[in-house]
């Protein structure tokens, strides 16, 4: 008998010895294998005292699918808001300026500067911000016939519609002014405004700013329009100065979910403070 064939008769003699001595060996030696196998399968692993991944072993995460930044939750808010253009001297670069600072806006257009500038208007959309309406003409509504009126407000939506695929959502009527003809017969909630920084009077970014941060709040909606060349000029110190003092920016619809508030139609808003 060579030495590796005694080696391996021994080995055998002495299992055969521990199977007569212990035959439980055999059956727990199984068990064992059988649980580590069902373990292994059913993935069920113990945590170990300070991993810092065991709860997302034990609880599957839940997520959200839209993936942004803006957590407007708690924060102190401002809706910046644009009238009267586009205008394709004064827009772009005010859209230049928003895409750099990271701000979302909402711009109140009219339908028939609208209708002229078509790309203006996709390229506001698709860059985040609001398309609204702030009707076809910039007529004084009050002072307006019915049907003018109603014809205003279809002519408007069927210009958006066509540059969009829809229409706006929200609508802001020329001057402020309505009524109750007014808020029926425009079928989606009226933005007003709670900050006049009267741009369209104040054609310098001091007299813009100091009106601006005067009037201030949480949930305020700024008004402006991007047809004049000195407010496009003065929006990034705004930005900058009132992010400086804690505020973010939202657009209208975000203030108004931020805030909890189911926007109406025919409902007017001038702010929307916590
Ligand atoms: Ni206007």
């Amino acid at each position: 008998m060579s030495t590796s064939a005694k080696t391996s008769s021994r080995k055998v003699n002495f299992l055969r010895r521990l199977d007569i001595r212990f035959p439980w060996l055999k059956i727990a030696g199984i068990c064992l294998v059988g649980a580590i196998i069902l373990i292994d399968l059913l993935n069920l692993t113990v945590p170990a005292v300070n991993d810092p991944y065991d709860k997302i072993k034990i609880a599957p995460m839940s997520y959200h699918v839209r993936v942004t930044k803006r957590s407007p939750e708690g924060k102190m808010l401002v809706a910046l808001t644009f009238d009267d253009g586009p205008s394709i001297e004064t827009t772009p670069a005010l859209l230049d300026i928003l895409y750099e600072k990271d701000v979302l806006a909402t711009f109140f257009m009219l339908g028939s500067k609208a209708k002229n500038n078509p790309e203006l208007v996709r390229r506001a959309e698709s860059e985040g911000h609001i398309v609204a309406s702030h009707t076809m003409y910039h007529q004084n509504l009050i002072r307006i016939s019915a049907s003018a009126l109603t014809s205003d407000i279809a002519e408007s939506k069927a210009v958006f519609n066509d540059i969009l695929g829809h229409s706006p959502t929200l609508t802001r009527p020329p001057y402020g002014n309505f009524n109750k003809t007014v808020s029926s017969a425009i079928d989606t909630p009226l933005i007003l405004w709670s900050v006049d920084t009267l741009d369209w009077k104040n054609k310098s970014t001091e007299a813009i700013m100091s009106t601006a941060l005067s009037q201030v709040h949480d949930g305020a909606i700024i008004l402006m329009h991007d047809i004049h060349p000195t407010t496009v000029a003065t929006v990034p110190t705004l930005i900058d100065s009132l992010r400086k003092s804690g505020y973010e920016f939202v657009t209208v619809p975000e203030l108004a979910e931020a805030r909890g508030v189911n926007l109406k139609n025919g409902s007017a808003y001038y702010n929307l403070r916590p």
